[in-house]
């Protein structure tokens, strides 16, 4: 069975993060992997996170199963994280809301679900998008087609590009957005945007599947989800996905959440039936540690306090680095970086070539993701002068 099996490239974004661990130079710099870090470049555990696992050790009394649709403290937790407190839908009885393992977890059961109840069914993508959604969403039997979505050449979004690609999508299609702070690309849908993005959802019948990894990392944990409860409050039918890994820092313990909104509550009842059967047969059911920590945090004044300041403390500290980059690139010449201070979240396609990001890694020991994506976080204030000297002195060349 194995004897004649062919080694398989990396994953582009993990092979790059074990790259930049091996590197032994003093001076490398981390723009590749999604991960927060802090100025001193660690990415810590949050102190709201530390003090819900100490008040969970002292009361837990059995690690007994949760169940498959995971900790229902967390579920309504979450759904009303996203879509606000008292939303319509959720009044009506008509979403449903089941943990997953991370977001990924989350749109790998959608997936399935999806396949299992309309076999090889089309998603619609903007591009570029997140590298993994592809495999993960085809892996599940889906068919991934792309739509336009981001302009190079203004560091912004299509919008007539955009809503001609949709507005030629086959009716009931799927079509997969991203509720905030873009992967790869930093530019967001203006709620404009998300508006005439809904209108056509309506027009064409089609299935929005929104992916939400960075609530609260662009605006604020309601203006980052005020795109997304836009379109729940006028579509019948919306999957949501979260994921806990960016805006709690739980990135290893694979904490997210699966949303659908239907048009009645008898066909959310139907649907969490169907999604609980994708869970069992993939995973059988979700680890806890991770919704418990957040469960713990959303139920807790306090705790809840503490991650709100927490979250703005990164939130503010990445806008403050992409407009320091955008400024420190025009001080050596290059003003046409200034588009990265408008943009939003972890991420920014610098707009380089191969060449150049091979360089920035080889000459600087930069690490920037192929498609010149950079994880602004890594711009810490003693590295960000080093970055863009590395970067003027790439692009000179
Ligand atoms: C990223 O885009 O870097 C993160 O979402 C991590 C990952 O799994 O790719």
């Amino acid at each position: 069975m194995f004897a004649n099996l062919e080694p398989l490239g990396g994953d582009p974004i993990l092979a790059l993060m074990a790259a930049y661990r091996a590197d032994p130079s003093a001076d490398k710099v981390d723009l590749g992997v999604g991960v927060y870090q802090d100025e001193q470049g660690a990415t810590p555990v949050l102190r709201a996170v530390t003090q819900a696992e100490h008040e969970l050790l002292d009361h837990q009394t059995t690690k007994v199963y949760v169940g498959i649709a995971g900790s229902e403290a967390f579920n309504d937790s979450m759904q009303a994280l996203m879509l606000g407190d008292g939303h319509a839908a959720v009044r009506d009885g008509r979403v449903t809301t089941v943990q997953s393992t991370g977001g990924s977890g989350g749109l790998r059961v959608a997936a399935e679900f999806l396949n299992s109840i309309r076999p090889g069914c089309r998603v619609w993508v903007g591009t570029p998008t997140w590298p993994n959604h592809r495999p993960l969403l085809s892996a599940a039997g889906l068919e991934i087609r792309d739509i336009a979505y981001y302009d190079g050449a203004t560091g912004t979004i299509d919008e007539a590009a955009m809503l001609a690609d949709i507005e030629a999508i086959p009716d009931g299609d799927v079509l997969l957005l991203h509720g905030c702070c873009h992967n790869p690309t930093g530019a967001d849908l203006t709620l404009a945007q998300w508006r005439a993005v809904t209108e056509l959802c309506l027009k064409k019948n089609l299935l929005p599947f929104v992916d939400t990894a960075y609530q609260g990392f662009a605006e604020g944990l309601d203006e980052d989800a005020a795109g997304l409860r836009h379109m729940a409050e006028h579509v019948p039918e919306l999957i949501a996905v979260a994921s806990c890994s960016k805006n709690f820092g739980l990135y290893r313990e694979r904490t997210g959440a699966l949303t659908v909104v239907t048009p009645t509550a008898d066909s959310a009842a139907a649907t969490r039936s169907h999604l609980m059967k994708s869970v069992r047969a993939m995973i059988s059911m979700p680890p806890d540690h991770g919704a418990a920590i957040v469960a713990q945090i959303l139920g807790s004044e306090a705790l809840t306090a503490m991650w709100h300041e927490e979250l703005g403390e990164m939130r503010e500290r990445m806008r403050a680095q992409r407009r320091d980059f955008a400024t420190a690139m025009a001080e050596r010449g290059h003003d046409r970086f200034g588009f990265i201070a408008g943009q939003y979240g972890m991420f920014s396609l610098l707009g380089i070539d191969k060449a150049a990001i091979d360089t920035m890694r080889a000459q600087h020991h930069v690490y920037i993701v192929g498609s010149s994506r950079i994880n602004v976080a890594g711009l810490t204030s003693s590295k960000l002068p080093y970055v863009a000297d590395a970067l003027a002195a790439t692009l000179s060349v």
